[in-house]
């Protein structure tokens, strides 16, 4: 069967079977841990408090194996174009093939992987050892600085986040991306022109934010430099597909990427180069072993122990089955803060569709739910009131850590029994007739409206990962097992996971607007705007 074509099956019997069931009920069921825990390396993945029992996982798991998911699996490994849209194929596990048991990319593409990735080793390694200008950069590095939007921003950003434990001595990392002017003004007022190297990340090198903020830095340098163009050429170094366009902004160094990479899958080609500054070649290619075990799991692992297919299949029941339309990340690990961020681009712009790609005709269901989320336990003391007691249920998704890299114990068994308790409670529930045996006072009207407030509905799904520690191993295999589910969700929902039309109408847009604030004595040109555009253009140039 081609689940392109076929609209999703509504698993009738088992959601009204499971509809008149409690989680409470389910989840006291200690035999679930036997189907519902799955270990992938370092990995946990626990969906015991998903609404789901055994019956209706394997009517979901049977229903994914009649797709031809395998099959379009080894199409996306094996370079076929998938990316209908643009003609494309999607390889950017080929970036990480060289960790694989079974790397399946086309053998030029993995030879200009290994090239790409000496030559940023050997710009990385020269770098960090004060030596910049054997490579044609600055020598002495103190800072390297991001610019890049999007997927040119938030993987990296992330990952040399998350791996702070694994940062080399003596240089610091910093991300620009917003085209907020404040931002690169303060960014350069804490800087040192002289020791500062700029990565300039943009695969199509069109991007108005990225080239906007990479020419205020050059200007910047340019200044410090007296005018000179090849000293400050030095302290740039360009990752694009557009070598064209590159070559005449003027960088010492440019680093490929590929028409087969989309920009949310890229942080494992150059585009990560500034996780590579962050952490040393070793550190990067140990995130691309974490994300080739991810790879081949999903390439060697049948349904029901294929953590890919596991979360896909959740994510289905959830959205498709039950109709919630979000879902929370929660890292209870400080530095995943970036990773709820990182996940609504990965998610929301690769399923973010609403048409087949060879029909063009409406999917029957839902797509993408919004994500959102951060990190435990702050969230719990801001709106985790809402995901217990509001009227919407949110699925949620917990991360935690076995081993944490500091030494404070009790703040990480508080931390950990707080991510449990959350799970427990969200699924749990507490009864009214609970909530009235603890009121004590009061008539009994009274006691009754307290005890209604107190009631916990529960019945909430959620899934928890438990990573054995965070290294770049585990960081790789966690972001790689995230793409593999949108792949999945993208192949189900019968959509094009590897586009982003989306995004461009709004991009048009702006560049036409942008003359008229620029230019705000010409109060004829807005006349080709919509009217609510000139009201605002309008009050925005009065108060100037
Ligand atoms: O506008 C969306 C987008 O195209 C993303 O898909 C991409 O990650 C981002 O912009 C940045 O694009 P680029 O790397 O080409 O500057």
């Amino acid at each position: 069967m081609d689940s392109k074509h076929a609209p999703l099956p509504s698993f009738e019997e088992h959601a009204r079977r499971l509809a008149g069931t409690n989680l409470r009920a389910l989840v006291n069921d200690a035999s679930r841990g036997d189907r519902f825990r799955r270990r992938m390396g370092p990995i946990l993945l626990d969906i015991t408090r998903q609404k789901l029992d055994v019956a209706a996982l394997d009517a979901v798991g049977q229903y994914i194996d009649g797709t031809g998911w395998k099959a379009a699996r080894d199409a996306m490994f094996e370079g076929k174009h998938i990316n209908t849209s643009e003609d494309r194929a999607v390889l950017h596990t080929a970036l990480r093939g060289g960790a694989s048991r079974h790397p399946a990319a086309p053998a030029d593409v993995r030879k200009e992987v290994a090239e790409a990735l000496d030559q940023m080793e050997k710009l990385v390694n020269a770098v960090h050892k004060g030596e910049g200008e054997s490579v044609g950069l600055i020598g002495r590095v103190t800072d390297v600085v991001n610019i890049g939007i999007g997927g040119s921003d938030l993987g990296p950003r992330l990952a040399v986040h998350a791996l702070e434990q694994f940062h080399v001595k003596g240089i610091k990392s910093h991300f620009l991306t917003n085209v907020d002017g404040q931002a690169a003004y303060d960014l350069m007022n804490s800087l040192d022109p002289a020791h500062t190297l700029v990565i300039l990340v943009s695969k199509s090198f069109n991007t108005q934010e990225t080239l906007l903020n990479g020419g205020v830095f050059r200007d910047w340098i340019l200044k410090f430099n007296k005018g000179d163009t090849a000293k400050t050429a030095k302290h740039f170094i360009a990752v694009s597909s557009n070598v064209d366009a590159v070559n005449k902004w003027g960088a010492a160094q440019v680093l490929p990427m590929w028409d087969y990479v989309g920009g949310r899958f890229s942080l494992w080609s150059a585009v990560g180069a500034s996780i590579a500054f962050a952490i040393g070649m070793n550190g990067f290619r140990d995130l691309l072993a974490g994300a080739a075990e991810a790879d081949d799991h999903f390439r060697t692992t049948e349904w029901k122990d294929n953590l890919p297919v596991l979360l896909a299949a959740a994510e289905l029941w959830n959205r498709n089955i039950l109709g919630t339309t979000s879902r929370a990340v929660i890292p209870y690990v400080d530095y995943l803060a970036d990773l709820p961020s990182y996940l609504q681009q990965l998610e929301m712009e690769s399923l973010g569709k609403h048409v087949h790609p060879t029909t063009g005709k409406e999917v029957t269901g839902s797509t993408v739910p919004v994500v959102w989320g951060s990190i435990g336990t702050n969230a719990q003391h801001a709106y985790f009131q809402a995901l217990h007691q509001g009227t919407d249920v949110v699925p949620l998704e917990f991360i935690g850590l076995v081993k944490p890299a500091h030494p404070l114990r009790e703040n990480q068994d508080v931390l950990t029994s707080n991510l449990l308790a959350q799970a427990a409670a969200l699924s749990l529930g507490k009864t009214f007739e609970e909530a009235l045996a603890e009121a004590k006072t009061g008539t009994e009207e009274e006691r009754r409206a307290l005890a209604a407030q107190r009631t916990f509905k529960g019945n909430r799904p959620s899934t928890v990962f438990m990573l054995d520690s965070l290294t770049p191993h585990s960081l790789g295999a966690l972001i790689a097992l995230y793409e593999h589910k949108v792949f999945m969700l993208g192949h189900l929902w019968g959509i094009n996971a590897f586009d982003q039309w989306g995004v461009e109408l709004g991009k048009v847009i702006a560049k036409q607007i942008y003359p008229s604030l620029a230019n705000d004595k010409d109060a004829g040109d807005i006349a080709q705007f919509d009217a609510a555009t000139r009201g605002l253009i309008e009050a925005i140039r009065e108060r100037r």
